[in-house]
């Protein structure tokens, strides 16, 4: 079996103090249909959620709004105490009123609601990497990013990440505070993010790609990727994970699953290395 170590995937630093390996994980698909309720299967779900330590993957990603509040809830039940190191990244942001119906809201008193109640769910004292969820349109952006930055000074989240922004709403926030990741929707087939991306690189700001095995689908379906998933003995997935970590060196993966054979075989793909040349091979085929 290749080797299950998401430490090859190297390190990143978020906020320069909070040292990661890459190859993260999305909790997003560890509740029920439409991310609404409880998962089908809770036991597969905890060993999922266990076996995270044992393969060094210490980038957990969640939201308040995931399930509503039963990945949080999982992830504190599994987890808590968390192993040194383990770097839990919640959201708050979108609120839920029923299977698939994602509603923005973020008037300070919600975010402040969703920091309050994601310690308690996730069992932590303070939230290493909170996450807006979305700049919401009808809040003025002031009074959001005002009650983060206050938030952030009475210790209750220690760094901020925004998600689906632009360069613009980015240093826009950067006036309130210092965001240290951007979570956007990324991956080989959905590119419209590289100007972001680009920017992100230049800063230091992390850059989480959300859907990232969307392309994975794009390589199984791709006779010129064949040829690089054959010399890796990789699926279509697992090349899409490898191409987001050559991308760039900011870019830290999460992809999302309920089963410990998914997550499994997602982690394989911090041991593959792409050349420069399989890199552009696929980069060819992502671009059309
Ligand atoms: N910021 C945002 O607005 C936003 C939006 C969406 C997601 N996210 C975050 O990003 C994370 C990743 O996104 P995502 O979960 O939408 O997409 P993803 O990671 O690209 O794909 C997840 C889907 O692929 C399946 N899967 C995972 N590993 C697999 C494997 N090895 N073989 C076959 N199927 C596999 C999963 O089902 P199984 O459970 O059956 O494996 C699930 O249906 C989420 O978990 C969440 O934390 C953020």
């Amino acid at each position: 079996m290749a080797q299950l170590d998401a430490s090859l995937s190297g390190t990143f630093a978020i906020g320069g103090d909070l040292t990661v390996n890459r190859l993260g994980f999305g909790a997003m698909r560890i509740v029920g249909k439409g991310i609404w309720g409880p998962p089908e299967d809770r036991e597969e779900v905890l060993r999922v959620l266990k076996r995270l330590p044992e393969l060094n993957v210490n980038l957990i990603d969640t939201a308040e709004s995931y399930g509503p509040y039963i990945s949080e809830e999982l992830i504190g039940e599994a987890l808590a105490p968390y192993s040194e190191g383990t770097i839990v990244a919640t959201k708050s942001g979108l609120t839920r009123t029923g299977p698939d119906e994602w509603h923005q809201l973020a008037r300070p008193e919600f975010l402040r609601q969703g920091v309050m109640t994601s310690l308690r769910r996730l069992k932590l004292e303070q939230i290493d990497l909170w996450q807006l969820h979305r700049i919401e349109t009808k809040t003025p952006r002031a009074e959001q990013f005002g009650v983060i930055a206050d938030m952030q000074k009475e210790g209750l989240i220690r760094h901020v990440g925004l998600s689906e922004v632009s360069v613009a709403d980015v240093e826009e926030a950067q006036k309130y505070f210092k965001v240290v990741t951007v979570q956007n929707h990324y991956n080989l087939a959905s590119r419209k993010s590289e100007a972001v991306l680009d920017y992100c690189e230049k800063n230091g700001i992390g850059f989480i790609p959300w859907f990232p095995l969307a392309g994975g689908d794009l390589v199984e379906g791709q006779d010129a990727a064949r040829e690089v998933m054959q010399k890796h003995e990789a699926s279509g997935s697992q090349i899409a994970l490898a191409w987001l970590l050559k991308r760039s060196p900011v870019i830290l993966p999460i992809p999302g699953t309920g089963k410990v054979k998914h997550l499994e075989d997602n982690v394989a793909a911090a041991a593959i290395k792409l050349s420069d040349e399989d890199f552009a091979t696929l980069d060819k085929i992502g671009r059309k």
